[in-house]
């Protein structure tokens, strides 16, 4: 199901073929470290039984599968999300899981969402890409019912998530920043990490009792050495310097490069399961007041 029937922006074709493969190929990755940051909070949100709840930019829905399982049998959870692929492995998921009461729907969030549905809105790392996070945020307040809380987990400053950092600092002394240019996934991962314009956004979009809280996870970021080089040349901020850099990236300098990551992830802790490093995020909460003097 689609919806919304007009084009797809750039930013949701980009998604669709330049990064659906580079996060699929590093969902072992992904999906065990974002989990992290939500199993955790998931138990102390006042999500209840017989709710209906939205996860929004859902991606292989484990999060949303999680929620079902809390507000089984009358509550029902929808995720979307502008990536199919994502979609059809979260669907499998809980087809495999025989759970009936989680939805996944394609759409883009920054257009439209379904109106003033849902008990809560949550998003695990799914807002942080909108070209227009207002107008986005605004959707997400008008998805909810009067009243209803919306919570969401977005990376806080880069400075504090050491692999992003350094990884991006190594590309940066062989290649140029050119982000301008090239094409991208919007705004970016860190695009919510400062606290007052965050807050400044979500105010505009009307959400109101806004607070932040820190949290801190190791994940992990790679099986071992070379492939945590691996999923930094392909994702993140190292990897869209890489991936602008183009043909202005010749393999002596690729070389380079994956020689000074080579020598970080090697000091990194390790064990059997992989290489682990620190990341920062901030988990923010927030209600729908109603929509009285929505315009
Ligand atoms: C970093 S991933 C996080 C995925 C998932 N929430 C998780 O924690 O595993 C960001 C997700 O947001 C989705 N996304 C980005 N922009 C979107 C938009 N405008 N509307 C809907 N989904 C979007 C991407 O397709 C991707 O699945």
């Amino acid at each position: 199901m689609q919806l919304d029937e007009n084009e797809d922006s750039e930013f949701v074709k980009f998604w669709n073929t330049v990064l659906e493969p580079k996060f699929t190929r590093f969902r072992h990755i992904l999906e065990g470290g974002l989990s992290r940051y939500s199993s955790n909070i998931l138990p102390t949100l006042g999500i209840k039984g017989g709710m209906s709840v939205l996860d929004v930019g859902c991606g292989w829905g484990d999060m949303a599968i999680d929620i079902s399982k809390i507000v089984v049998p009358k509550g029902l959870v929808v995720g979307i999300d502008c990536v199919e692929e994502f979609l059809s492995v979260a669907r499998r998921d809980a087809k495999k899981m025989e759970i009936d009461n989680v939805f996944f729907l394609q759409g883009d969030a920054e257009k439209s969402l379904p109106e003033r549905e849902f008990d809560y809105v949550v998003a695990r790392f799914g807002t942080m890409f909108f070209t227009n996070p207002v107008a986005a945020l605004r959707n997400i307040r008008f998805a909810l019912k009067p009243g209803g809380q919306f919570t969401h987990i977005v990376w806080r400053n880069r400075s504090d998530c050491p692999a992003v950092e350094e990884a991006r600092n190594i590309a940066l002394k062989y290649l140029p920043y050119s982000s301008k240019e090239g094409e991208n996934c919007g705004p970016g991962p860190f695009s919510m990490a400062n606290q007052d314009i965050t807050t400044a956004m979500m105010k505009s979009a009307g959400f109101t009792n806004i607070s932040f809280e820190r949290m801190d996870e190791k994940i992990m970021v790679g099986s071992d050495v070379e492939e945590a080089i691996e999923f930094a040349l392909s994702i993140g901020p190292a990897g869209e310097i890489i991936r602008e850099a183009n043909e202005h990236c010749s393999k002596e300098k690729r070389t380079k490069i994956k020689n000074e990551m080579r020598s970080y992830f090697g000091t990194a802790e390790h064990d059997t399961k992989g290489i682990w490093m620190p990341m920062s995020a901030w988990v923010i909460s927030s209600t729908n007041p109603g929509f009285e003097n929505a315009s």
